[in-house]
């Protein structure tokens, strides 16, 4: 193997231990940070990543609470537990685990969720302060590939970085948090023609499809950064990202396994978010 390896796990836990030592400040000043969490439906992989998130949680001494719903739930009832969050000062945070039962409008939900509380970075106004380079709540998996390659000292200024899938919640903004990191960006997605001529010019590569096999050796740049945050089964059902790990590590200059690349800094990020919203409402109080 000639890249070197980005250990997810590794640098999760480094700003882990940061976060442990905020949050025991914060609860000499008697702010426990609270996180609270929304599952509506009985999507299997959501109450998956809603059960790790609240361990994660757990394990810092953040406190978490579950709000679970029918999947038949009216979208109005949504509103008012969310408009009940929003108004009590134990919660710093209220993430809404997507996706939404088909009847409920996804939009109008995060729309109800205080900016001040939008630890997924969801919000049209996080949004536009990210997009306006303002401190802000930044969307957890974006938020997660800048801390690691802070982590590893990547340079990021002038660096063509390519990112492949323009979702909400990873595409669009890792793009723009790397514009605002002086970086050149592409982005591609499924309608793109002739993907390879454009990873080939990536000197970052951020694969975020969903789609395993995506990305071969002869699709990268020799000493290239390559971050996969796919997340699919192989045909032996195993675990593995967009990238072909075994044939790019050869060319890459650095990587990120699937497991154990950037899965472990999304749900850390969360944590983040929720730590620095506590730290914002002490903030808040203290000025009162
Ligand atoms: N569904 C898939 N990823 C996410 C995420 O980061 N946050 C929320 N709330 N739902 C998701």
């Amino acid at each position: 193997m000639s890249a070197d390896l980005i250990d997810g796990k590794l640098i999760a836990n480094h700003y882990r231990e940061q976060l442990k030592e905020t949050i025991t400040e914060l609860k000499r000043k008697d702010v426990v940070p609270g996180l609270a969490v929304i599952l509506a439906g009985d999507n299997h992989a959501s109450r998956t990543y809603v059960r790790m998130k609240r361990k994660a949680c757990s394990e810092l001494g953040i406190h978490s609470e579950l709000y679970q719903f029918d999947e038949s739930l009216p979208q109005q009832d949504l509103v008012n537990k969310i408009e009940e969050l929003n108004d009590n000062a134990h919660i710093h945070g209220i993430l809404v685990q997507l996706p939404l039962p088909h009847h409920i409008n996804p939009i109008k939900i995060i729309e109800t969720i205080s900016p001040s509380k939008d630890v997924d970075g969801f919000h049209p106004v996080s949004i536009g302060n990210m997009v306006t380079n303002q401190d802000t709540f930044y969307s957890c998996t974006p938020l997660g590939i800048m801390k690691m390659l802070e982590y590893e000292k990547i340079e990021l200024t002038g660096k063509h970085v390519v990112i492949l899938g323009r979702s909400n919640i990873v595409g669009k903004p890792a793009g723009q948090l790397f514009l605002n990191r002086d970086a050149t960006v592409t982005h591609c997605h499924s309608k793109t023609a002739n993907l390879s001529d454009f990873t080939k010019q990536a000197d970052i590569l951020v694969s975020a499809v969903g789609k395993a096999g995506l990305i071969h050796a002869e699709d990268i740049k020799e000493g290239a950064v390559v971050i996969d945050v796919g997340m699919n089964r192989d045909e032996e059902g195993r675990l593995c990202g967009d990238v072909d790990f075994n044939e790019v590590k050869e060319i890459a200059g650095k990587i990120t396994p699937v497991p154990g690349g950037v899965g472990p800094m999304t749900i850390t990020m969360l944590l983040y978010n929720t730590v620095k919203s506590a730290q914002r409402s002490l903030i808040d109080r203290q000025k009162q």
